[in-house]
Parts: C-alpha cells; sequence; structure tokens
C-alpha cells in the first residue's frame, strides 16, 4: 500500500500565517501538523508516499520533510500547478500511485487514532473476498472512507449511510446536509478510483472534488466502506479548529525540563522545556511546550501554550495560544486564544497620544482588549 499526503492547496482560511508559509508547517505542539499525518502512516508500514506540494509553499515543506528518512519513509513530490481539487490530485499522482491500493490523507487534518486499524480493515475486506463481483456483498471494497459526526455538515462532504450500512450518497459542502456524517481526511482506494477521477467534472467551485470521485463509485456499482472515526478529528485549516487541536495534541504531553529555570520560577504540570530556554522569574503552567532557546522573563505562561523556538515573553500573560517561531511579546497583560506567526512583535508604548499603533499584514485580525 502507498501513501498520499496532499499538502498543496491555497490555505486562505489561515490567511494571513499563509502568505508566508505552508498552513500544514503550522506547528502543533511545536511540530508540523503535516509530520504528524506523515508518522501515522509510517506506523501504519506505509513507507512510499507520495507528496502533493503547490509551487508557493513546496520548497518550505521539501525543506521541513527532506527525504523523509527522518520518519523512516520514502518521498516522492508531487508539484500541482494549480489547487484544482483532492480529486485532481489523485490525477497528477497516477504514475507514482500505478495501480496500488493508496490511502490519501489531507495534510491539514489530525486525528487522534492511528491508520492502522483502518488500513487493516481495508485489506481485510479485500482479502476476504476472493473475485470482486459487483453489487455482491462479499464484493472487494474500492474504497473506504471515514465518517465523524459533526454540528455543522454543511462545511464537509457529507455521507448518507443506508439501512444496510451501506454508503448511498456522499455531496460535498451542502446547503441542506443528507446527514451529520462528514468525511474525515483520509481515504482508502484501490485502482478503481483513477476511472472515477478521470470521469467527473469540475464543481460549482472549480474543483476535482473526491466527494464526487467516491460517489461516481457507488453510482457504478462499486462498494463504498465505511467506518466511523474513535476519537477527536480536527481540520486545522482554522484559526479556532487549531487551537483546540493544539490543546488536545498537548494534553498528551509528557514532562521533560532540559532549559534553564531560575530560583524565583515555578514551573507546574506537564510541560516540556527545551534546551537552551531561560525562564526567569516567571511561572509556567502546563500544558505548555517552550521550544529551543526561547526566553521568559517576569512573566505568566499558562495552559495549552505552544511556544516556538527563539521567542521573547517578558513582563506578559499568555495562554491556550500557539506562539511561531522568534516571536516576541512584551508588557502585555494578558494575551489568550491567539495565534502569532513567525517573527513578530507584540508590545505596550508609552508613546503619547494613548492610542494603539499597529503594522499589520493582509488578511489580519486582530481584536483589542
Ligand atoms: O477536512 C475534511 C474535508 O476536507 C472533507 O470533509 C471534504 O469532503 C473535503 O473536500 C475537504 O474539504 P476542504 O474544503 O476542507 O479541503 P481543503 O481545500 O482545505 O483541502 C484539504 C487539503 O488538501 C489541504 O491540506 C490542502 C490540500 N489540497 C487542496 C486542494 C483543493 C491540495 O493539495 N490540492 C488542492 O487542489
Amino acid at each position: 500500500m502507498k501513501g498520499l499526503i496532499l499538502s498543496g492547496g491555497a490555505g486562505t482560511r489561515l490567511r494571513p500565517i499563509t502568505h508566508t508559509s505552508a498552513k500544514q508547517l503550522v506547528p502543533i505542539a511545536n511540530k508540523p501538523i503535516l509530520f504528524y499525518g506523515i508518522e501515522d502512516m509510517a506506523a501504519a508500514g506505509i513507507v512510499d508516499i507520495g507528496i502533493i506540494i503547490a509551487p508557493a509553499t513546496g520548497d518550505e515543506i521539501r525543506e521541513h520533510v527532506g527525504d523523509g528518512s527522518q520518519f523512516g519513509v520514502r518521498v516522492t513530490w508531487i508539484v500541482q500547478d494549480e489547487p484544482l481539487g483532492l480529486a485532481h490530485c489523485v490525477l497528477i499522482a497516477r504514475d507514482f500511485l500505478g495501480d496500488d491500493d493508496f490511502v490519501m490523507y489531507l495534510g491539514d487534518n489530525m486525528l487522534e487514532q492511528g491508520l492502522t486499524e483502518f488500513v487493516e480493515q481495508f485489506e481485510g475486506a479485500r482479502h476476504a473476498a476472493t473475485e470482486p463481483r459487483l453489487g455482491e456483498d462479499h464484493a472487494a471494497p474500492a474504497a473506504q472512507i471515514l465518517l465523524a459526526t459533526v454540528d455543522d455538515p454543511t462545511a464537509f462532504g457529507v455521507a448518507e449511510i443506508g439501512p444496510d450500512g451501506e454508503v448511498v450518497q456522499l455531496v460535498e459542502k451542502p446547503k441542506v446536509p443528507p446527514s451529520d456524517l462528514a468525511l474525515v481526511g483520509v481515504y482508502l482506494f484501490d485502482s478503481t478510483i483513477h476511472t472515477a477521477v478521470a470521469s467527473i467534472e469540475p464543481s460549482p467551485r472549480g474543483e476535482l472534488e473526491i466527494t464526487d470521485a467516491i460517489q461516481w463509485l457507488v453510482a457504478n456499482g462499486h462498494r463504498v466502506n465505511h467506518e466511523v472515526l474513535v476519537g477527536w478529528w480536527i481540520d486545522t485549516g482554522k484559526k479556532d479548529p487549531l487551537l483546540e487541536c493544539n490543546r488536545l495534541v498537548l494534553d498528551t504531553l509528557k514532562r521533560r525540563i532540559e532549559g534553564e529555570i531560575d530560583a524565583d520560577s515555578m514551573v507546574d504540570g506537564r510541560v516540556v522545556i527545551e534546551a537552551g530556554v531561560k525562564i526567569v522569574n516567571s511561572t509556567i503552567r502546563g500544558p505548555a511546550v517552550i521550544g529551543a532557546g526561547t526566553i521568559i522573563e517576569d512573566s505568566y505562561v499558562g495552559p495549552y501554550s505552544s511556544i516556538a523556538i527563539g521567542c521573547r515573553i517578558i513582563r506578559s500573560e499568555i495562554d491556550n495560544s500557539v506562539l511561531l517561531r522568534r516571536s516576541a511579546v512584551t508588557d502585555i497583560p494578558r494575551l489568550t486564544d491567539s495565534l502569532v506567526g513567525r517573527d513578530t512583535e507584540i508590545t505596550k508604548g508609552d508613546a503619547r497620544p494613548r492610542a494603539t499603533r499597529v503594522m499589520l499584514g493582509d488578511h489580519c485580525h486582530v481584536v483589542i482588549e
């Protein structure tokens, strides 16, 4: 079985962070989102992985992932010139995929449950079917999808399941959803999907939808199995779900202290403090992770904070936030529920007239107390 990770796309919902960087590289507990997907594949025994990248952000992703050996996998890079849809990714990965079964994983999705069980179920069902006779119960599945119950199905692909547990209909971001079962961004396919992606037309949003390709499989008599997800799943493509995901991952943290903590500081609970960190006259209350080389002085870093490498937090209080590398927060009484990009400074000034002064990039969002 091969793996296909989709790490292209435009990342519009995480602007301005994604003006300069790929959304799949935004860190969760100081590790890029994409790495969790690669690690899950490796844990499921999938070592041949194709990664779809966009021209604008592909080089940065390549630099981070390298040849895959740090994860024990082999990576093949596939450049998608334009974000023409998830099924388009399958289309352009044809040479890499050949006729092998594969797992397709959306690079901005994270799930608590690993892939192993899901992959074993698909392979088990395919081996159990001695010959794939269409329409019969013992036919080999051409695909297996993963579903999760969500509050707002209109934001996802949605599946309708029939009385015998069969997938009867799939529709992408429906205005009137047929159920509350959303498609999670992990799919298993055999080579029939190549006929499906070549047979569908672009959707109203101009994309070749994988949901339509799976619907094509159903409509053409191929069996599509489904599993309902156990554990949490988050599409991290927006700020609040990303912070929620950060909280869930930080909750699994094991305490590890490598940096320097002075006698006037207190470090409480599940906290990772990496080498080269300096904590002076401050309180760190976990779960939290502080990246290498960060300096925290006269400050409080509270639960669910991920502070990347090389940051400075001085006379400030922070919680439930993700700070990307080399950011600085100075004299800020309380920063909460925030995602702060790389090399960003947030500070309090004494200049008169007293006012808020900003230099913000495009598509920023600021809430002032
Ligand atoms: O998160 C689950 C949802 O993902 C499913 O419920 C939907 O059925 C599915 O269409 C997808 O919806 P999104 O609108 O959230 O997909 P998004 O555009 O965020 O793309 C998902 C990933 O695929 C992301 O890492 C970017 C990458 N991508 C996307 C497109 C459109 C590509 O690599 N190339 C593309 O052309």
